[in-house]
């Protein structure tokens, strides 16, 4: 029987090529969006192991609906991904003229959102289970250069400090939770900049890095928290 794995962000994006990609290791999927888009609703027709749910991780309700057949079926979970979230495009800006209520939302989904999924699948977080939570270099506060997109930057860097109490907390159960900065990705929130460099990368490419980094946890020493897609560690 191959792995128990839940997706968020499954609709798009990296989420989408972590998904793929665990399908082809024969593993059982939840995926999650907000959206369910068309490529996930034919993966699913494709594939039995493929469970879709639609669910916002800004909202508890939602959040507690879309586990329920995670819950029914009472597998531990061997990997959760926290891959869903958001940005703005309108916040690369000085604090001037940004939109801090704009902000709270982005908190709530970026910040809150996997810890909303973890609460909600609790019981099935179990010995060696794996929390992966896609964060952001624009999260690390010991490397910030940035001069804007405060609302982006403070969400990660408080997502940041959730993986950490988090680890504290799951130490007690032999279960491991890692930080991801992908990359900058040939995606929407990456922007027309990522498809014209050469410095982005695709989400299949992050999502192989990722994925591989995931399934091998038992290499990485246990205090190696935050890191690129490639390994390099980040300071928080
Ligand atoms: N793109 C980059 O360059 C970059 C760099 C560093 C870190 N990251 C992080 O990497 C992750 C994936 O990025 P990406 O570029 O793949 O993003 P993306 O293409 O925008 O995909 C994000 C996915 O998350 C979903 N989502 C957004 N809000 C949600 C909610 N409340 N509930 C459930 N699903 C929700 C989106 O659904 P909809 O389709 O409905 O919007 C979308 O499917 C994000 O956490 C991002 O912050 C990205």
């Amino acid at each position: 029987m191959g792995r128990a794995i839940i997706v968020t962000g499954a609709g798009r994006g990296l989420g989408y090529s972590i998904t793929r990609k665990h399908l082809d290791m024969g593993d059982r999927v939840y995926a999650m969006d907000y959206n369910l888009t068309d490529e996930l609703r034919s993966l699913a027709e494709s594939s039995e192991r493929l469970k879709i749910c639609q669910c916002d991780i800004g909202s508890t309700e939602s959040v507690s609906e879309a586990v329920k057949d995670v819950l029914a079926e009472g597998r531990k979970l061997d990997i959760i991904y926290n891959v869903a979230g958001i940005y703005r495009f309108e916040d690369k800006v000085g604090l001037e003229q940004t939109d801090l209520d704009a902000g709270m939302q982005m908190f709530n989904v970026n910040a809150l959102g996997a810890l909303r999924i973890c609460k909600a699948v609790w019981p099935l977080i179990q010995e060696g289970s794996l929390v992966v939570n896609i964060s952001s270099e624009a999260g690390s506060v010991g490397a910030s250069r940035r001069k804007q997109e405060y609302c982006y930057c403070m969400s990660k860097a408080a997502l940041n400090m959730g993986t950490k109490i988090l680890s504290n907390e799951l130490w007690d159960r032999s279960a491991r939770i890692i930080n991801f900065h992908p990359g900058w990705l040939r995606t929407p929130m990456g922007g027309p900049g990522a498809f014209a460099s050469k410095h982005s990368v695709s989400p299949d490419e992050s999502a192989d890095n990722i994925v591989n980094i995931a399934v091998n946890i038992d290499e990485v020493p246990g205090d190696q928290m935050f890191m690129t897609h490639t390994g390099d560690i980040l300071p928080w």
